[in-house]
């Protein structure tokens, strides 16, 4: 496959970064990943935005204009041919001797991005999935996009071996985000997820499915709840770029939402499919 390294398009094969690379040694860097529909990226601005950010945030000089990178991408995606699939893409702050601060002098950031192919509708689980409920060891700034994953890979990989297919994560018994993935929960007619502060990640799904909500009249409470009130929640939901809109029907031992996707979760599945195709 052909993948791009800073601006220039070469072959998987080429695609080799530094050993003292600051995103290799310290996880500095940050990441996008998006998903390609009929050849299209979906919601590309909200993802560049995003991106801006995380780089604002870590003081991060991005090495050409979201304009620019969104037209490789675009080439990206016509070399390799890819109708569907994940565009993923990462900036680093570049190579130089270790050290803990940021280096003196500007050096060269690196921009490595490739694509994976996928069947139209892979990895959707509309009938629902199990997930743990385990305890966020995250930092404080889960609102930054950055490669430093190893919270999220811990919980991910520990629900794993629980059988389910991911956790959801909670701070002291507050609901946060699921380890790839938003939650969404259903209380009475409400939809109710965690706001977006520096606990969570604000997924770019997440910000469609309350426009979403908006646009259907289902009226949305971004706020706090607690593993209590996830227990105890008419419907239940996942949110990202891989998993769209996946129901929740089981919580370790415990099912929830009466063991089937409810109709708000339903409804909001449709209405984003329907955006898609
Ligand atoms: N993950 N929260 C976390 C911790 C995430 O890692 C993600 C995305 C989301 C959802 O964000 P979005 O809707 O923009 O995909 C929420 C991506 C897909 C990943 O790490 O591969």
């Amino acid at each position: 496959s052909t993948i791009l390294y800073n601006d220039r398009f070469l072959d998987r094969s080429q695609g080799k970064v530094d050993m003292e690379d600051r995103g290799y040694q310290f996880g500095d860097g940050i990441y996008e990943a998006l998903r390609v529909y009929n050849g299209k990226m979906f919601l590309l601005d909200l993802h560049m935005k995003r991106l801006e950010r995380s780089a604002r945030e870590l003081r991060l000089a991005l090495p050409y204009a979201t304009d620019h990178l969104a037209e490789n991408l675009d080439k990206l995606i016509k070399e390799n041919a890819m109708d569907y699939g994940y565009v993923y893409f990462q900036i680093t702050r570049g190579a130089i001797a270790r050290k803990h601060r940021f280096p003196e002098q500007p050096i060269d950031t690196v921009l490595t991005a490739s694509v994976e192919a996928t069947d139209k509708d892979e990895d959707l689980h509309t009938d629902g999935i199990k997930v743990s409920l385990l305890d966020d060891i995250r930092w404080l700034r889960c609102d930054i996009k950055t490669l430093n994953l190893l919270g999220n890979v811990l919980a991910n990989q520990e629900a794993f071996e629980r059988g389910a297919d991911d956790a959801i994560l909670h701070r002291d018994g507050v609901v946060t985000e699921g380890t790839t993935c938003n939650v969404f929960m259903v209380k009475d007619g409400v939809l109710i997820t965690h706001p977006a502060d520096h606990f969570i990640l604000n997924g770019i799904t997440r910000i469609f499915v309350l426009q979403l909500a908006e646009r259907l009249g289902i009226p949305v409470d971004e706020r706090t709840y607690t593993t209590a009130e996830l227990l105890a929640a008419d419907e239940v939901f996942l949110t990202s770029t891989g998993v769209r809109v996946t129901p929740v029907l089981q919580i370790d031992d415990r099912q929830v939402a009466g063991g089937k996707p409810g109709p708000i979760t339903n409804r909001l599945l449709e209405a984003f499919n329907q955006d898609v195709e």
